[in-house]
């Protein structure tokens, strides 16, 4: 058994010390084995998104520790963390976070332009990335004209590029409809059966009701219950 993710105490204190402090994520111990699918729920407001920042390594925690791939990479610096999350990390936002007046294919390609790759091979990862995320036809259209249900799958195109060890998807079936959810779905299926590790947030009851997930965690007011 590899862990892929483990954090121990992991806490995000917003505006600590102030009045206005928010206890976000609190004392969090999570693990998640490599290849496993975990899937966060939660009312509005109980942390979920804040929790996933910190596993996709996008913030700090203000306490506790946080092992990726088995690497401390609570204890690094924002340098060393840029990279692993190059490297590593793929991530759905909730807003999908797609550049407008670009193609697809500029849009997917995204994430591979700090990295040294010559224009042949980036061709070819946006091609595998978009063909994974059932959008390879529309790779030359502009992400603008798409509809909800392409952006999205444009989304999970460029978190793919990079071939992550860890895919991390924040409410990603909050603006689809159901048909377009229960295709979603099929994609992270597949994406698990090419052995990816999935941690999703979600409170749709399609997405909670999906066999998807051999893990699931609620959480409450930063908390896990
Ligand atoms: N950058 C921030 N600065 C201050 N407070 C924040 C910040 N981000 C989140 N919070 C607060 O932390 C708490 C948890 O927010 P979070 O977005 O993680 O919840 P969530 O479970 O994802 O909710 P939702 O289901 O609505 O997306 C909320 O009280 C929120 O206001
Ligand atoms: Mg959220």
């Amino acid at each position: 058994m590899t862990l892929l993710i483990e954090t121990r105490q992991l806490s995000k204190i917003f505006y600590e010390g102030l009045p206005n402090e928010v206890a976000a994520v609190q004392n969090i111990n999570l693990s998640v084995e490599k290849g496993q699918a975990v899937l966060l729920r939660g009312a509005s407001g109980s942390g979920k998104s804040t929790l996933l920042a910190l596993l996709a390594c996008l913030s700090k925690p203000t306490a506790g520790e946080y092992l990726c791939m088995q690497q401390p990479v609570s204890r690094w610096s924002e340098k060393f963390l840029t990279r692993f999350r190059q490297e590593h990390i793929g991530i759905v936002f909730q807003h999908f976070h797609l550049l407008k007046g670009l193609t697809v294919q500029d849009n997917i390609v995204l994430p591979l332009v700090p990295l040294q790759l010559s224009r042949k091979e980036k061709a070819y990862k946006v091609q595998q990335a978009a063909e994974l995320a059932h959008i390879q036809h529309r790779l030359n259209y502009m992400v603008d004209t798409l509809s909800g249900g392409e952006m999205q799958r444009v989304a999970i195109a460029r978190s793919l590029v990079n071939e992550p060890t860890l895919l991390l998807a924040d409410e990603p079936t909050a603006h689809l409809d159901s048909e377009n959810a229960q295709k979603m779905m099929g994609i992270f299926e597949e994406l698990k059966a090419k052995g990816r590790t999935i941690v999703m947030t979600s409170h749709d009851p399609l997405v909670l009701q999906h066999g998807l997930f051999g893990q699931v965690v609620v959480m409450k007011d930063g908390k896990l219950v």
